[in-house]
């Protein structure tokens, strides 16, 4: 009775927003500034070129930051995505419905920003009507989506969000990587074990799901084992000065201090911290993971420590060929964005080749049953909550580029 009531209340704010959504898109570059006349005209894909859904092909939809202060980890997505995608086609596509098709991805830039990533879900759904959406990477961003997904039944993967929270949203939400109390667990045993850390101070940022989840869940191994969290001091995202709270962390003495942020700050908390005779060494999280981060970080990151999802030191013939592939096409090395937005895509081209339709029910629950699936960072089995079970990886930063360490498993 009451959810019957409800229904149509929903369907009008949906359309509401699906509205808002467009007057409140800025355009992108690729929109050319140009003032738009009707909310179809302004929701303009990042890329352009990207075909149109016609009879003979499935369009999927994906979220990232092809701009802003993590530009790296949408741009990398994408090409990962692209590269998927392209094989999936060169090898004939996928049948539907008996049929054979092509497939094709709709991608919006979200500028990094939740609104922005919410908004390009409900442009994906009402607008393009895609079968199935990929993204995002920050935790945030893909908080902001999914709900939007989940209410509409579009199933979302997203390839690295690793914060619990964001496939607890619902049935059509999945993700292909490991869940932060893994990755938190992986850094404290790290920390305790390897660096024999005793005192741990923690730089987190106030702004993120992400950096809040990790900093708990690192924070409540690491004093199991019987470590002391001996700072615990924040920034948010975007901010230039990190000397107050580096100044508090020096303070203390710490043997080890954990920055789970995204990397275009940590760079710049690394420096700071040298800067100020800070000398113990730095621990992250997947996060760090961008070729910018060397660059931002100088030789102040050198010597640091990240888990990640994958390494491209892996000499599996598998990976190895990707790096090789990947590459080729676009001059730089797969980073663990790539090989996971390549592994998100081809989750979902196996699932909608086992579903034989696009079917958004008929999409969520082969996605359901991904078992075994051979990635580029690891095998990926869901389980009940539509997670990934699998290693994490520990590298070092060094001379401007990262250095295996170890592989811990679940
Ligand atoms: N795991 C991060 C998050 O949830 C995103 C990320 C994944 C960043 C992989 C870099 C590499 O916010």
């Amino acid at each position: 009775m009451l959810a019957a009531r409800r229904a149509p209340l929903f369907a009008f704010t949906f359309a509401v927003l699906a509205a808002l959504g467009g007057c409140e898109k800025k355009p992108t570059a690729a929109a050319g500034g140009a003032a738009p006349e009707a909310p179809k005209a302004e929701a303009k894909p990042a890329d352009p070129a990207t075909p149109p859904a016609d009879a003979d092909t499935i369009l999927l939809g994906e979220v990232g930051s092809l701009t802003g202060s993590e530009a790296t980890f949408g741009i990398s997505t994408k090409n990962g995505i692209q590269m998927a995608i392209e094989e999936v086609n060169a090898a004939g596509g996928v049948t539907v419905n008996g049929k054979p098709k092509k497939l094709a991805v709709r991608v919006y830039d979200d500028q990094g920003k939740p609104e922005e990533a919410a908004n390009a879900v409900t442009r994906l759904i009402s607008q393009d009507r895609v079968v199935a959406i990929l993204g995002e990477v920050a935790s945030s961003n893909s908080l902001a989506m999914a709900p939007r997904a989940q209410a509409a039944k579009v199933p979302m993967v997203s390839p690295s969000s690793t914060n619990p929270k964001v496939t607890e949203v619902g049935d059509f939400i999945f993700r292909v990587c490991f869940i932060d109390p893994f990755q938190g667990t992986v850094m404290a045993k790290f920390a305790t074990e390897t660096l024999k850390a005793k005192n741990v101070a923690i730089l987190k940022d106030n702004k993120s799901d992400y950096s809040l989840g990790l900093s708990q869940f690192f924070t409540e191994t690491f004093t199991k084992q019987g470590g002391t969290i001996v700072a615990e001091e924040a920034y948010s995202k975007g901010d230039t000065d990190f000397r107050g709270q580096l100044t508090v962390i020096k303070g203390k003495k710490p043997d080890a201090i954990y920055v789970p942020g995204y990397y275009t700050d940590v760079g710049v908390i690394a420096r700071q911290a040298r800067e100020l005779g800070v000398t113990a060494p730095m621990m992250g999280g997947d996060g760090w993971e961008s070729e910018k981060l060397f660059e931002l970080g100088g030789a102040a990151i050198d010597g640091s420590y990240f888990s990640n999802h994958y390494s491209t030191d892996n000499p599996s013939p598998v990976v190895q060929g990707f790096i090789k592939g990947f590459e080729a096409k676009f001059g730089s090395k797969p980073d663990s964005l790539a090989a996971l937005g390549y592994d998100a895509a081809m989750v979902v081209v196996e699932a909608l080749k086992r579903a034989g339709s696009t079917d958004g029910q008929k999409l969520r629950d082969e996605l359901a049953k991904t078992n075994n699936h051979g990635g580029i960072a690891g095998t990926i089995t869901l389980d009940d909550k539509r997670n990934a079970v699998k290693p994490a990886v520990i590298l070092q930063v060094k001379d401007g580029h990262t250095a295996y360490v170890a592989t811990i498993s679940p």
